[in-house]
């Protein structure tokens, strides 16, 4: 449960609010007070440094380092002390304390490297944030040369910039606050409202295993979900065309089984039912219902072999094959056949071809090719096999002159138990399965089968399959 959360669309939409929302507020609030700080500083820093130049002059007028008596300066001083809630320090050039408005280190030498720096003419500054302070240092000059003649240190405390920067704090933390639990809040909203498509769309799939006959997938609320929509659909109409195939093919073996069963049975019931009944008139009958059993026996036989090639991983039993020898082979098993209507069958091979097939099944492929074309053709016909190759594949090309099969026909003729001539197939001892086999067989060598017609003229059945079998 906890891991399906972590790898649900809300988690990832916080996720992503908390970073391209939330991540960005903390930034800015820290970046802003940060700023502030650093602002105000710098501000108050050249604010009293001013301060400084201005008094510095005037106690060189007034020569306030060898006399400090003067009424006056004490009062700025102490004034310029007391603005800025401060201590003010005049050093001497011996470093002694001149004077010192919190009046503790008078007469004291102060030995500080911003002092000693600045007794050298160079004003200095810094800002201690952590005891809350500016200390800035001004050189004393004497009015006509550039001499120094002392230094000011001044040293204010920044508790008005830190309170102020604290109350922004309080300010900015309820501000980004509110703005990220808004962000999250309408975040999670959002990606509620945009998932629920994905909900309808769910559980319209759900129904499928309940049936899919009246399942029809209408979420067309985004892009994603009409496309979504539209290939469930798809889906659903292609399981349809399978389940409608798969029952044809139920009914369509029973019928095929039945045939053979009912003219046995008809056979079997004519002798019962007559009494003295001639030797002869059993023999004959005998032998039909023995042709009719070896036809159940093939069609069995036929359909074993679809049933086992129509598995999604069929054991294929893979091995270089010499094509030329297993043709040879076929056409004189099949010559026999073809003597009894005088069709004349040859073999024309282009080349040498070796090829990983599985011998068995690509014989069976080939065979039916061969047989039909005697079958189906004249007296006095032709049969002409032929045998090609290129880099990559073989061709095997079986042209008849025989009956030819009309256009329209074409395309059912590789369908289980299509036959163009229902009862001649029959006289030929035909299941009306030998092309769904062969083109199976075809398919699991990963080739592919096309047939040229013209009715009366003749049929042309090319195949063409790899030299190297691919996974
Ligand atoms: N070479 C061909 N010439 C004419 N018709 C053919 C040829 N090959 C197949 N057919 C037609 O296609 C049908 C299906 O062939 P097939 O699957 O081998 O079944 P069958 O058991 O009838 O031979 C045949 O009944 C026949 O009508
Ligand atoms: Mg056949």
């Amino acid at each position: 449960m906890k891991n399906k959360f972590f790898k649900s669309l809300l988690f990832r939409v916080v996720l992503l609010v908390i970073f391209v929302g939330v991540v960005p507020c903390i930034v800015l609030r820290i970046g802003i007070l940060k700023s502030y700080e650093s602002r105000a500083v710098s501000l108050r820093t050249a604010d009293i440094q001013s301060q400084c130049t201005i008094l510095c002059n005037q106690l060189s007028t007034s020569n306030y380092l060898a006399e400090p008596t003067s009424e006056v300066i004490n009062a700025e001083l102490t004034q310029l002390s007391s603005i800025y809630s401060g201590r003010v320090m005049i050093i001497n050039k011996e470093l002694n304390v001149v004077r010192d408005t919190y009046g503790l280190d008078e007469g004291k030498t102060i030995v500080s490297q911003d002092v000693i720096q600045c007794s050298k003419g160079e004003s200095t500054n810094q800002y201690d944030n952590e005891n809350r302070y500016i200390e800035v240092t001004s050189p004393i000059r004497e009015l006509d040369s550039d001499k120094v003649l002392g230094v000011m240190l001044v040293s204010v405390s920044t508790d008005t910039i830190v309170d102020t920067l604290e109350i922004l704090q309080v300010r900015a933390n309820i501000v980004f606050g509110t703005i990220s639990l808004l962000m999250i809040v309408l975040g999670c909203f959002c990606a509620l409202r945009m998932m629920r498509p994905l909900k309808t769309l769910t559980q319209s799939v759900e129904l499928v295993s309940q049936g899919y006959d009246q399942v029809d997938f209408q979420e067309h609320t985004y892009t994603e979900t009409q496309l979504m929509s539209e290939a469930l659909n798809k889906m659903i109409a292609r399981l349809k065309v399978l389940d409608e195939s798969r029952q044809e093919f139920v009914s369509n073996v029973s019928h095929e089984l039945k045939t053979p069963l009912t003219s046995m049975k008809v056979l079997a019931d004519s002798l019962i039912s007559q009494e003295n009944v001639p030797v002869e008139l059993y023999e004959e009958f005998m032998g039909d219902i023995a042709q009719e059993i070896e036809r159940e026996n093939d069609i069995i036989n036929d359909l074993l072999t679809l049933v086992k090639m129509d598995r999604t991983s069929p054991d294929l039993n893979i091995k270089p094959v010499d094509i030329n020898e297993l043709l040879e082979l076929i056409l004189k098993r099949l010559r026999p056949i073809a003597q009894t209507k005088n069709v004349e069958v040859v073999f024309e091979s282009f080349r040498p071809v070796m090829a990983e097939i599985d011998q068995v099944k690509m014989t069976l492929a080939l065979s039916n090719l061969v047989e039909n074309a005697i079958k189906y053709n004249r007296e006095n016909g032709w049969v002409h096999v032929s045998l090609n190759a290129d880099h990559k594949f073989f061709f095997v090309k079986v042209e008849d002159s025989g009956c030819g099969i009309p256009e329209e026909e074409q395309e059912h003729v590789y369908e289980r138990f299509y036959r163009v001539d229902k009862s001649h197939s029959r006289e030929m001892g035909g299941t009306g399965l030998g092309l769904a086999i062969t083109r199976n067989a075809v398919i699991l060598h990963r080739g592919s089968i096309t047939l040229e017609s013209k009715p009366e003229e003749g049929t042309t059945f090319t195949v063409r399959i790899p030299l190297n079998y691919i996974m």
